[in-house]
């Protein structure tokens, strides 16, 4: 199909039905207006937006205070405009292709109809437009969105091109968790600078290895994060947006917060920590407590790095929060925010394992899921979307793996053979860090949508370099399930 006739399709096939299916309120998405400010890694008023165009473009942005520098946009901002939807409302949106090279968008963590998920199948042209449309069916939480182009994701990620889709729902509002101007989401990407400002993709031979590791680290676009904060407790969203880079993160003064959400939404109650560690595309959300600083305090939050040894393992400097002298949030918090149903492993359908594995093949390094580099045109893994699967991802390599599932959500079982004891691994997730020679044990519910999905490698140099592979969800009917070199899709 070209793309003219796919853009017809979606509009009188798939938007028709889409349409006659939904039910809710139309579109409310409202896009934040994210205005670049290189001392205050702030978040921005909402604006509604219906159905409107996100233009993915080259643009000079304000990355740097006084001096406009070319990136990669979506939505004309740097970064990309926050989205926030209530849960049953529609999303819609159309993405304007105006870069030299192919693109589409995936809605990260969303469960959305498979030609809705941004598949690389269905990049689009320079010049080009894609529609999207689906019913918003997940529960409160931090997601985020990214292009997904074979090949390419790494680079336009890198270049600028992701940001914050949030969800709110009923239950959430219920409870009295930090709102309003309390609650900040924060997108954390390391960039290679080496002293110069200028934002360009040049992976070297060990990026090519470990993914692209960055000297400095952008919070919400910002070279130089510092956000101003009342005294009083914060809602903090954390995104891991960078493409490598593992981090692990404290605050200078070693002080106690909460972790309340992981990937998926909230978590069965709050669990105090010191550190958190975040791999990409991992989301986090935290309580943090300001009341007890006084007015003019810096509060230091960095990463002191991941593993003993290697380029992951240098300690980065990540944001400065500023104390300010007025109230702010002054509720005490919920002691429990929502009820998880933990799968049953007794209840899985199927058990699949996957060796994470690296070869050098003429000099280049391939990252591969079992023996297999991605193939956008095969067909790896077929499942039925409505069974409940086991999925077991053994590292083989000295580099950690945070291995991402499309249209999916679920449960940290064991890493090497034991539960999990980190909260970040707790509740529902779409994306699990498995360290080199672990063996990662997750249960996993996959979306009610049948059709084309991929799961991969979210360190995107890896995904890149083969690291994923196609997941086709079919009705539970066909009782067709199984991995590995199915068969050659025909792709219409
Ligand atoms: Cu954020 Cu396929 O990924
Ligand atoms: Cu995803
Ligand atoms: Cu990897």
């Amino acid at each position: 199909m070209s793309n003219l006739d796919r853009r017809s399709f979606l509009k009188n096939s798939i938007g028709a039905t889409l349409l006659a299916g939904l039910t809710g309120p139309r579109l409310m998405a409202r896009l934040g207006d994210t205005a670049p400010l290189s001392t205050d890694a702030s978040i921005f008023p909402q604006l509604l937006v219906d159905g409107g165009d996100i233009v993915a473009a080259v643009t000079g942005q304000e990355v740097w205070r006084g001096t406009s520098t070319p990136v990669w946009t979506l939505g004309g901002t740097w970064p990309a405009p926050t989205i926030t939807v209530d849960t049953g409302e529609e999303f819609s949106a159309r993405l304007v292709n105006n870069l030299d090279e192919p693109t589409i968008i995936h809605w990260h963590g969303l469960h959305a109809p498979s030609l809705m998920d941004g598949h690389p199948r269905n990049v689009i042209g320079p010049g080009e437009s894609y529609d999207y449309r689906f019913l918003v069916k997940n529960r409160a939480g931090t997601y985020w969105y990214h292009p997904h182009p074979h090949m390419e994701t790494a680079k336009q990620v890198y270049m600028g091109m992701a940001g914050f889709f949030i969800v709110h729902d009923a239950e959430e509002r219920a409870l009295s968790l930090p709102s309003g101007k309390y609650d900040v989401p924060f997108a954390i990407q390391d960039r290679l600078l080496l002293g110069e400002q200028k934002i360009s993709y040049e992976p070297g031979m060990a990026d090519l290895i470990d993914g692209l590791l960055g000297d400095a680290v952008f919070v919400n676009g910002s070279p130089t994060p510092r956000f101003s904060v009342d005294r009083g407790l914060y809602r903090i969203r954390l995104l891991n947006g960078s493409n490598a880079r593992i981090y692990t993160l404290s605050f200078g003064d070693n002080r106690t917060f909460q972790v309340i959400g992981t990937d998926g939404g909230l978590l069965d109650r709050p669990y105090d920590v010191t550190s958190i560690v975040l791999a990409p595309a991992e989301r986090v959300e935290l309580l943090v407590d300001f009341s007890n600083d006084s007015n003019g305090a810096s509060v230091e939050f960095a990463s002191s790095g991941f593993g003993v040894s290697g380029r992951q393992a240098v300690p980065l400097s990540v944001m400065t929060f500023v104390v300010g002298p007025d109230e702010g949030w002054r509720q005490p918090f919920p002691t429990s925010l929502t009820r998880i149903d933990m799968l049953d492993p007794n209840s899985a359908t199927k058990t699949r394992t996957f060796q994470l594995r690296m070869e050098m093949n003429m000099g280049m390094p391939h990252h591969l899921i079992g023996t297999d580099s991605y193939d956008m045109e095969r067909v790896d893994v077929i499942a039925n979307a409505d069974g409940t699967e086991i999925w077991e991802f053994t590292n083989l390599t000295p580099i950690s793996h945070p291995m991402h599932i499309h249209n999916a959500f679920f449960q940290v079982l064991t890493r090497n053979g034991a539960p999990p004891t980190d909260p970040t691994d707790f509740g529902w997730k779409d994306t699990v860090n498995v360290k080199s020679t672990e063996s990662v044990r997750v249960i996993v519910r996959f979306g009610a949508d049948t059709g084309l999905f991929v799961f991969h490698c979210h360190n995107l140099e890896h995904a890149g370099h083969g690291m994923m592979l196609n997941l086709e969800l079919v009705d539970g009917a066909m009782g067709v399930e199984q991995t590995g070199n199915v068969r050659k899709m025909d792709l219409r």
